[in-house]
């Protein structure tokens, strides 16, 4: 999977390039590939203690409560394993939820009052979950499940 990331905002793009960046609006030429722009967990099986806290958790519900009969799917995301703290020194500033790759949406956080964690209603059914969160301080991580 080739990364591209926005210079102006971060956001990531997978396999292809936008015509503009979907959260800032900057051109295409504000995209560089950046094979590190992810932390991969050393070992996927074990994550250590900063892992744990850093890893997003995907919970996927197809039995929707606000939209029920539509076929909505819930997807959640906290992150992560271990609640990740929200100081205003160090907190998780957002998370970029994509459906087989393709962006859908941001949710901005503020530290203290919101939780690490979202929620989103989708129209879809099936597909491969893709949550990126970032840390203002340890960066970007991530996390796939499949509807
Ligand atoms: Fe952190």
């Amino acid at each position: 999977m080739t990364v591209f990331e926005c210079k102006v905002c971060g956001h990531l793009e997978f396999d292809k390039l936008p015509d503009i960046c979907l959260v800032c609006r900057s051109p295409a030429s504000a995209f560089k590939e950046n094979a590190g722009a992810i932390n991969q967990p050393a070992d996927a099986t074990e994550l250590n203690d900063s892992e744990k806290k850093h890893v997003p958790v995907i919970v996927i519900n197809k039995q929707c409560g606000l939209l029920p009969g539509s076929g909505c799917t819930d997807v959640h995301v906290k992150v992560g394993e271990t609640p990740h703290v929200m100081t205003k020194k160090h907190y998780i500033r957002y998370i970029d939820l994509y459906l087989d790759h393709v962006f859908l949406s941001r949710t901005w956080l503020s530290p203290e009052k919101c939780h690490a964690a979202a929620g989103w209603h989708l129209n879809a059914d099936s597909g491969l979950i893709t949550a990126v969160e970032n840390c203002n301080v340890h960066g970007n991580w991530i996390s796939e499940a499949s509807i």
